[in-house]
């Protein structure tokens, strides 16, 4: 089963350069959540900290017990395991084939014979669409096919937690819906607590049960996807719907002055698109929560962001949303 990550007060720099101040969240167990932001602003890096591969300047990653950036050399080993890690390039071993690549963490982690991580690569590689390549060299393969392979290397060990890199950035269309889709089943079917970076505002908007976006220096919000997308937060709306008009602008953030002069109000949130559902037909493991626990997870974004079209307050009216998953 899956595992929550508590958040709590991060910060994070590199020489002068300040990534973010003070980053807290909780990211539910057994859900999805994605992450999104513009470029530069530390999506990347926030991944690399919850494994512990960089450590904050200050601040606390719980997870399933153990503070990572306190953590020892051998106890980071042990958490690892509980990670499956899907890494923006990919991180393949260049002289591997595809095949031993995948295996690699099985060979590395388990005491498991050939025959049988020979089952599990196989069954992860026709997972992700790959049977066929098990011979081809990272070199030899497309970038959406590299991707793929990451992440099916990343499945192996059926970690409690699976973190994606913009799994979708290289893929075309067709491939980002199946991908989706897989994400979905092996979230119902494994339980996994999934976290996943993308660019990609058609994955956020069906894709997660939870949505977060970073920008000038912190998290803006994160939040159940119902709640950020019927956000009127000038930068959250402006995102999610993918308009230049807003805060954000093309250097990532315009100046204070550009922003207030073109003072166009938040648009209208598009309208709430229908959740990607289990393909075998059953519920996703966020659709059983009831309001109670919608309403003890919930972060404390700015005042005023949560009203809906229909006068509906995401904030206080958590059964609601509740039951708009049920249904
Ligand atoms: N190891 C490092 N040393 C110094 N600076 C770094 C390091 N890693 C990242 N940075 C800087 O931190 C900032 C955030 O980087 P990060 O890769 O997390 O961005 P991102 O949000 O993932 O962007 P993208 O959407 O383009 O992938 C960038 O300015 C980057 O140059
Ligand atoms: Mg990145």
């Amino acid at each position: 089963m899956g595992v929550e990550i508590r958040v709590e007060g991060l910060r994070k720099s590199f020489g002068r350069q300040v990534i973010w101040e003070d980053v807290s969240l909780t990211i539910p167990a057994g859900e999805i959540s994605a992450l999104l932001g513009p470029s530069g602003t530390g999506k990347s890096v926030f991944l690399k900290n919850l494994v512990g591969l960089l450590r904050p300047d200050r601040g606390h990653i719980y997870v399933g017990g153990g503070d990572v950036p306190r953590l020892r050399e051998s106890e980071l080993y042990a958490l690892r395991r509980k990670f499956g890690v899907l890494f923006q390039d990919g991180a393949l071993f260049g002289s591997m084939n595809l095949y031993d690549n995948i295996a690699f963490p099985l060979r590395e982690h388990t005491k498991k014979g050939e025959s049988e991580i020979r089952r599990i690569v196989l069954e992860k590689m026709e997972m992700v669409g790959l049977t066929g390549a098990e011979r081809k060299l990272p070199g030899e393969i497309s970038g959406g096919m590299k991707k793929r392979a990451g992440l099916a290397r990343a499945l192996v060990l059926d970690p409690e937690i699976i973190l994606a890199d913009e799994p979708d950035s290289g893929l075309d269309p067709v491939r980002t819906a199946y991908l989706n889709q897989l994400f979905v089943d092996l979230n119902t079917r494994l339980g996994a607590t999934f976290l996943i970076v993308t660019h990609d505002i058609g994955t956020a908007r069906v894709l997660p049960d939870n949505l977060g976006l970073l920008f000038r220096r912190g998290l803006v919000m994160f939040g159940p996807r119902e709640m950020v997308l019927s956000s009127t937060h000038p930068a959250v709306n402006q995102f999610f719907n993918a308009r230049r008009q807003g805060p954000i602008g093309m250097a990532e953030e315009k100046d204070l002055a550009e922003a207030a002069a073109e003072s166009v109000p938040p648009s209208r949130p598009a309208p709430i698109p229908p959740q990607l559902m289990p393909s075998d037909g059953g519920l996703r493991p966020s659709m059983r929560r009831p309001g109670a626990w919608l309403r003890e997870h919930r972060v404390t974004p700015p005042p005023g962001s949560f009203v809906d079209d229909q006068g509906r307050d995401w904030l206080t009216d958590w059964d609601a949303l509740a039951a708009q998953r049920r249904r």
